[in-house]
């Protein structure tokens, strides 16, 4: 199948908007202005063949096969999917946004949406894949293996640069793409630039996405690029907001069943408290093996506090070591976690981590940040905290550092959250578990 070239008025766009990145650093088009453009083929958003040759399916009966603009390949044709026996029962479509959608943890993810393993065999999905200047053409390439893969349920994939195209009525945006830390790069700097990244997510969400939309923010660092977000799109409940903590939340579990001998399955309540840091908290206070306290099962509490916290804290940069790169596919099908964590009920008696925007929390948390925290859902993507959780010195001393580091991250961005100048006094060992 042919691919479109890039048309020279595109690549005019790019030279355009990479020049005004270069002069600003932010992208001064989108800065004041949260109201949707109109639509315009400018946008990068491409049909990988055009009208001519696509051959209309046998059960449409139109002249001209319908062609939308913003959307790829096989995925332009129309059909109705209350015109088979077998899709006449499937429930209304899904829109689901993804960004960084060219990158590795995007690569294992798409396919496992597009195939129902997250939504359900009977859910109809659209999937709508913003990439970057950089990455334009790898995303034509995820869009055509998507095309490849003849996923029933895939009904519809669009892709594209600009967030304000992507996010149009999206129920769920997953935001995966975010700048590593290069060498020689302060933490600031990285707080700065992916946090403007996530201040434009916001608007466009804001601006387009469905009121509803459940926003799960996975680019590092991701409390506090969630919490921008969260603060650029105040017509979005900030509820609605995630910052992926399960992949944490996972790698405790297997950490604790190994240590007990046991299968992971085995292995419950495990919350995960704070930052998706080094200072992140993995609570073996309250968490379970075999329905018993994890303390009456491992003995060994001093493997508790010290190799396990910290083999939780580091794992990432333990994995990035050996694989050369940060984890892809774990992080994937954590994010499958966290979606099938609202979408499910949660089992009686367990819960699931998640960072949360602190609003009125039980637990002395400060308010006003995201902050991981045990969530139980109904199933209706909606969730509620745990209340009946126990603290003790330890995990108290852990929660105020895990915290403290949060506020200061906060006050690096204040400029980014409408809270003025941005003060960055972040503490000494503030770092993201892939950095060592
Ligand atoms: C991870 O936890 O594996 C990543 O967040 C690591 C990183 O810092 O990119």
């Amino acid at each position: 199948m042919a691919v479109a070239e890039l048309s020279p008025s595109y690549k005019t766009q790019l030279n355009a908007s990479r020049l005004s990145f270069l002069s600003t650093h932010v992208p001064i088009r989108r800065r004041f202005d949260v109201r949707p453009r109109p639509r315009h083929k400018r946008d990068g958003i491409y049909c990988s063949v055009t009208s001519n040759q696509i051959q209309a399916p046998v059960s449409i009966q139109t002249e001209q096969p319908n062609i939308k603009s913003e959307c790829y390949g096989v995925f332009c044709l129309t059909y109705d999917l209350k015109a088979e026996e077998e899709t006449k029962s499937w429930r209304k479509m899904v829109t689901v946004a993804v960004s960084g959608a060219a990158g590795m943890i995007a690569n294992h993810l798409l396919f496992k949406l597009a195939s129902g393993e997250v939504f359900g065999p009977d859910q109809p999905i659209a999937l709508k894949l913003l990439g970057s200047e950089r990455s334009f053409q790898a995303l034509e390439g995820v869009a055509m293996e998507l095309e490849d893969s003849l996923y029933p349920l895939l009904r519809e994939v669009s892709i594209g640069i600009d967030p304000y195209d992507i996010f149009q009525d999206a129920e769920w945006a997953l935001l995966i793409g975010a700048k590593p830390r290069g060498p020689g790069m302060e933490r600031a700097d990285l707080l700065d630039i992916n946090g403007q990244i996530f201040a434009e997510q916001g608007k466009a969400l804001n601006a387009v996405a469905s009121r509803n939309v459940k926003v799960i923010v996975v680019g590092n660092p991701c409390n506090t690029n969630a919490l921008i977000c969260l603060k650029n799109a105040p017509n979005i409940p900030a509820k609605n907001f995630h910052a992926l903590t399960r992949l944490d939340e996972n790698r405790a579990k297997c950490q604790l069943a190994l240590k007990a001998g046991v299968f992971y399955d085995k292995v419950s309540n495990v919350t995960i408290w704070g930052n998706h840091s080094t200072t992140q908290v993995p609570d073996f206070l309250n968490a379970r093996i075999n329905g018993l306290p994890v303390k009456e099962v491992i003995k060994d509490h001093k493997w508790l506090e010290e190799e396990f916290t910290e083999k939780v804290q580091k794992r990432g940069g333990v994995l990035i070591k050996k694989w050369g790169r940060s984890s892809a596919a774990s992080t994937a099908v954590s994010i499958v976690d966290a979606i099938k964590s609202l979408i499910t009920p949660t089992p009686k008696g367990d819960w699931f981590s998640s960072g949360v925007y602190t609003n009125g929390n039980p637990y002395s948390i400060a308010e006003d940040v995201v902050f991981s925290m045990p969530c139980r859902s109904e199933g209706d993507g909606d969730y509620e905290l745990v209340k009946d959780v126990k603290f003790d010195d330890y995990l108290l001393t852990r929660l105020n550092k895990t915290m403290a580091e949060l506020l200061a991250e906060k006050r690096c961005t204040a400029h980014l959250i409408g809270e003025g100048i941005a003060v960055c006094d972040l503490p000494e060992d503030t770092m993201l578990p892939g950095e060592m």
